[in-house]
């Protein structure tokens, strides 16, 4: 086996309070310890994000993933293009450090699998020869409804100058699926076994960098709800409420602090045994959704990789 699901990740900003007010807006909640923070969804005793304050900009430090064999991953990162790295000063020794054949920082790390989060009621529709719903009315008064609360992380999308050979690594060295792809451009990788269809997702730019991380939350109607409120609080772009094509989930991204983006998702592919998986490389007219509002300018811009305009770490 290899990488079995997604852990968490660790950015490095500029003004963390900042972060923390961005993330606990979005349902998250937060510990913070001098310039470091951790965000955990409520129903979980594990952070999905650590933040990392007082740098000149944001960047991606790295992304976190579980996963076993960690000896069998070893031996077979440098013939997959990576190298095995020393944990970087100020974190954990634990697990597997490797970077991959961009410089992007991955730790593999043994953890058990987060529990299942309790079943909720069917998300039911009424459809044409099929009334699923009787004599209730499917949506509350707007005060009705809690704030949205992350479930877990889903998957995490960064960039790469080289999709396929970010593709290569995480399938040859860390044991990942190529769940689907369209052309070069963009890729989705997954665990091989009992996987969403996308843990680790790539698309492409000059340089390496952090794009969006996607919670999950219950249903459609919790995704649509939660990104108008995100919205109202973050106060800058979005994009949604829509549907992917490739993974088939709801969508609503929130433009965070920095100019990446926040991803409440619902209603992912889900790949049992990728041995069953077909893989499929899409049109490009397929690569961002299904149906959706207009995308806006800067969805894939990769401001890690702008020029740095020189200032103080605070
Ligand atoms: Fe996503």
């Amino acid at each position: 086996m290899a990488v079995l699901g997604p852990h968490s990740f660790t950015l490095e900003v500029p003004d963390i309070e900042e972060g923390i007010r961005f993330y606990a807006d979005a349902g998250l909640i937060a510990e913070r310890d001098g310039r470091i923070a951790r965000l955990r969804c409520a129903e979980q005793q594990r952070e999905s994000i650590v933040l990392v304050g007082g740098f000149a900009r944001k960047r991606l430090h790295h992304l976190t993933l579980r996963a076993d064999d960690l000896g069998g991953i070893a031996a077979r990162v440098v013939p997959a293009g990576g190298t095995v790295v020393a944990a970087p000063d100020g974190f954990e020794r634990d697990g597997l450090w490797v970077a991959d054949p961009h410089g992007m920082l991955v730790q593999l790390v043994e953890r058990p699998a987060d529990p299942e989060p309790e079943a909720v009621d069917p998300f039911s529709i009424n459809q044409p020869g099929r009334t699923g719903r009787i004599r209730r009315s499917a949506i509350l008064p707007r005060t009705g409804y809690a704030p949205a609360s992350p479930l877990r992380l889903g998957h995490v999308l960064v960039f790469s100058p080289d999709v396929s050979a970010s593709v290569r690594f995480m399938t040859e060295a860390l044991g990942m699926g190529l769940a689907d792809r369209a052309q070069d451009v963009i890729a989705f990788c997954c665990a091989r076994q009992h996987s969403e269809h996308h843990v680790v997702a790539f698309a492409k730019s000059p340089d390496i960098g952090f794009h969006h991380c996607s919670f999950l939350l219950t249903d459609p109607d919790a995704v649509g709800r939660g990104g108008v409120a995100l919205l109202a609080k973050a106060g800058k772009g979005n994009w949604g409420f829509g549907r992917h094509t490739i993974g088939s989930n709801f969508f609503h991204y929130i433009q965070d602090p920095w100019g990446s983006w926040f991803e409440y998702y619902s209603d992912m592919d889900f790949i049992d045994d990728y041995a069953l998986w077909q893989p499929t490389d899409y049109d490009m007219a397929d690569s961002l959704a299904s149906w959706g509002p207009a995308v806006p300018n800067d969805f894939v811009h990769n401001y890690e990789a702008d020029p740095l305009v020189a200032s103080a770490p605070a």
